[in-house]
């Protein structure tokens, strides 16, 4: 049984917290916010105690390892006072928005043997993870296209947007990581990047974008699309295309359930799809979780690395760099 302390219990905190608990292998213990009522509430449904400060359950022999769901800007802190406690850590998505402060904790954790796994969650959808398996087992003959589309139901608040961090760097990084996870061994060399203002007043104030769209390269010539929205009306749209010589494999959209209707006014109609991530990720969060422990737990490397989110930041570095220069921008990872 592993015992975790979760750092931040916000949106995505809450569900880690039923998560831990739900899997059978893990407890949470403590549980630390700077809004303690957050703490308070998360831990009361979890049965954890609140501490008052971050090291209290980080460097707590009861502690075996930390999952970190705190607003981004507060992650590297955690990250380093949790590595250099020894505890393995789960951190969520994305490690920083800084390149420079990333790889100044590279650097300050590099003989530190404690493992860091990043809270890319979408390598663990099922549907997902198949679609990568089509490619790596050759299923599709050689790999030539991926595409995919990832658009948000609802716009997000003004507060939500001022402090993301922007859209590519915030958001799209969960799609560059997934080109990463196909394209395997291959990596993304070159991105060329737009960005739009076309509904979301928002994005416009927060000198954000509400609709994006991406072509990455790869070293051998795989061509990626990406094309982002922060507004659906018909709910999570996530689907990804794997396209090769020999044939094409599609990860689709999921509904709550299968059933078809058929009535006066239509035929064969699907229920609506998942309404965001939470739910139409439940699976790949609790895998996600379950591989973390199984990971400590047999002694070895996290499935998604420190330098996996390392990589996607510089990726949507390069993004930012595209749209601003208005062209192809070459990656180096450096
Ligand atoms: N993997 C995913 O699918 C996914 C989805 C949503 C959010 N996220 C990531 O999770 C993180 C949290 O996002 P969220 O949507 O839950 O945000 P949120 O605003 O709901 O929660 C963030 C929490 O962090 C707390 N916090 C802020 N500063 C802190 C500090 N110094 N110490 C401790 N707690 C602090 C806040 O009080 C808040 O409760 C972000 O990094 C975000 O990018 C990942």
């Amino acid at each position: 049984m592993l015992n975790f302390a979760l750092i931040g219990a916000g949106r995505i905190g809450k569900m880690h917290a039923e998560i831990i608990n739900l899997n059978p292998n893990s407890k949470l213990k403590f549980v630390y916010d700077v809004n303690q009522e957050f703490a308070k509430n998360v831990a009361s449904l979890s049965n954890a105690s609140v501490v008052n400060k971050a090291e209290e359950a980080i460097n707590s022999n009861e502690i075996d390892a930390v999952l970190i769901a705190s607003a981004t800007p507060t992650h590297i802190e955690f990250i380093k006072m949790a590595a250099k406690a020894g505890k393995p850590v789960l951190c969520e998505k994305p490690i920083d928005l800084d390149i420079n402060k990333v790889n100044k904790c590279k650097e300050e954790l590099k003989n530190i043997k404690s493992p860091i796994q990043i809270g890319f969650n979408r390598r663990f959808d099922l549907s997902h993870s198949k679609a990568q398996q089509a490619r790596s087992k050759k299923e599709i003959g050689n790999l030539e296209m991926i595409i995919i589309t990832s658009r948000d139901p609802a716009a997000p608040s003004l507060d939500y947007l001022n402090a993301a961090g922007g859209f590519f760097r915030d958001t799209t990084i969960h799609d560059f990581d997934l080109s990463r996870f196909i394209l395997g061994e291959d990596p993304v060399v070159q991105v060329s990047a737009f960005g739009e203002n076309l509904f979301d007043k928002n994005a416009k104030t927060a000198k954000d974008f509400d609709t994006a769209m991406f072509i990455l390269k790869s070293k051998l010539g795989v061509l990626v699309h990406i094309n982002n929205s922060r507004r659906a009306v018909y709910g999570y749209d996530q689907r990804v295309e794997v396209f090769g010589s020999k044939g094409m494999v599609i990860s689709n959209n999921q509904t709550p359930n299968s059933i078809e209707r058929f009535t006066s006014s239509s035929t064969s109609s699907k229920e609506t799809i998942h309404f965001f991530f939470i739910e139409r990720y439940q699976q790949a969060y609790r895998d996600q979780l379950e591989s973390f422990i199984e990971m400590i737990n047999s002694n070895s490397k996290p499935k998604v690395t420190f330098e996996d989110g390392r990589k996607a930041l510089i990726i949507a570095n390069a993004a930012y760099e595209s749209f601003e220069k208005k062209k192809i921008i070459d990656i180096s990872y450096d």
